[in-house]
């Protein structure tokens, strides 16, 4: 089969990988892909938002299958587009990808449906906002309707941080219309769970669960990244708080979706909080998380392609999705100053033996060298029987790789080494 990824950051590095594991011959085409995966599928110079050109390549190049593994293609339409001319997809239509593009539709859609999540409000218009934070109780969460690259979730410890959020939100717009509305909702407590699934529109696959680590310092301190390491499974995640999860979120979140005419199709992404009252739905993304994904398949022993060929066709019940009782760490190497600041440019120096653990993510290439070209540059996943010696066998092949400006946390993992610490 002739298929197309669409992304380019280290979880379609995970995701090609696995796919090159799937029987038969297929042939790989990434767009843009990055210079780190050009030995293991052709990289073609198109924007994952650029969706002319996407369907453009599709139809010159034959494609048979496409993967739309990023949040704006699949926000604007890239799925129903590709099936417009035919080609089939992972991945959902720009309707049931609101469920992530839009935090008001995802919220009123909880609120219909009884699933369990945060309580909050909706607000159009800046004043009636200010005039609410005014009375509340702290702190509270503040986030864009829309999508902002990660960075729409202000937790307001007070007024004045609620003030100045919903300012820079809603009058000095700076996620643009992603913010001309907002939902302010009640702060939970508990640790975070991320469950990624396959859906097919009808049934629900939850894959092994994971843990992200968001925060770009040590001890969860400094600001939000797009996630700094993960480990799989999560033991936050006990039997207990799976059957609750499955029961009360994840198939009444596919039976919603379905009833609103908007069924789901491809990888539904529940990010949960383990609160008091039981697990409470923080987001949903639809898609793979990065990176959660460069931990989960690796973990995956079934075939990936067969798996999301009957999310497609709607055949997931009769499919087998089978996960291995391993754990898996991946340590992300960043570019030290990221989120915020940071030079690129950098030779990346890769131990041929561990190259096989490695996904890229911001990285070119120069004079026919790899080098440093983004935030994340690359993440190093390493499965072993238990999540100890998953953690230091991906911290030592980290040690292995440098770059100049090479920047990541010490302590991915920790969090639930103590948990299974605990448990003993
Ligand atoms: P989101 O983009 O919705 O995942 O939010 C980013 C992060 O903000 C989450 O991973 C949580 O750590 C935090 N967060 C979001 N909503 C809440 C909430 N209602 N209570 C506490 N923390 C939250
Ligand atoms: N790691 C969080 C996300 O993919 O949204």
């Amino acid at each position: 089969m002739r298929i197309m990824i669409i992304g380019g950051g280290g979880r379609e590095h995970a995701i090609l990988k696995k796919l090159r594991q799937s029987k038969g011959n297929h042939e790989f085409f990434c767009l843009p892909g990055n210079a780190g995966m050009a030995e293991e599928a052709t990289c073609v110079n198109i924007g994952a938002k650029d969706i002319d050109g996407i369907v453009a390549f599709a139809k010159e190049n034959r494609i048979e299958y496409a993967v739309v593994a990023q949040d704006d293609p699949l926000a604007l339409g890239c799925v129903d587009r590709l099936n417009e001319i035919g080609v089939p997809c992972f991945g959902p239509t720009a309707k049931a990808a609101e469920i992530e593009s839009s935090k008001i539709f995802a919220k009123n859609l909880m609120k219909k449906y009884g699933i369990p999540t945060a309580e909050y409000e909706v607000f159009d218009s800046p004043k009636k906002a200010y005039d609410y934070v005014k009375k509340a109780s702290y702190p509270l969460v503040i986030k864009a309707d829309g999508l902002a690259l990660g960075k729409g979730v202000v937790i307001a410890e007070n007024a004045i941080v609620a003030k100045d959020t919903i300012g820079s939100f809603m009058e000095t717009m700076v996620f643009g219309q992603s913010g001309s509305r907002i939902v302010i909702e009640e702060f939970l407590e508990g640790p975070e769970v991320s469950v990624l699934s396959f859906c097919d529109g009808n049934t629900v696959v939850p894959m092994v669960s994971s843990m992200d680590h968001k925060r770009a310092k040590d001890g969860d301190k400094g600001n939000n990244t797009g996630g700094m390491g993960t480990i799989a499974p999560n033991p936050f995640y006990t039997p207990e708080v799976q059957k609750e999860c499955e029961e009360k979120i994840f198939k009444p979140t596919v039976e919603a979706m379905k009833k609103e005419g908007r069924p789901f199709r491809g990888c539904l992404y529940f990010g949960l909080m383990i609160t008091k009252d039981g697990p409470k739905v923080i987001e949903y993304n639809c898609r793979f998380g990065d990176p959660e994904t460069q931990v989960v398949l690796p973990l995956l022993e079934s075939d990936l392609l067969e798996i999301m060929l009957a999310t497609t066709n709607g055949t997931l019940d009769k499919t087998e999705v089978k996960f291995s009782d391993k754990s898996a760490c991946c340590v992300v190497m960043a570019s030290k100053g990221y989120p915020v600041k940071y030079e690129k440019g950098f030779t990346i120096f890769v131990p041929e033996d561990i190259k096989d653990n490695v996904y890229f993510a911001g990285v070119a290439s120069s004079c026919g060298e790899l080098v440093t070209n983004g935030g994340r540059v690359l993440g190093v996943t390493t499965v072993a029987d238990d999540l100890r010696s998953a953690v230091k066998k991906s911290y030592e092949y980290a040690k292995r790789i440098s770059f100049r400006n090479a920047y990541m946390r010490t302590d991915i993992g920790a969090r639930a080494l103590n948990a299974l610490d605990d448990k003993k």
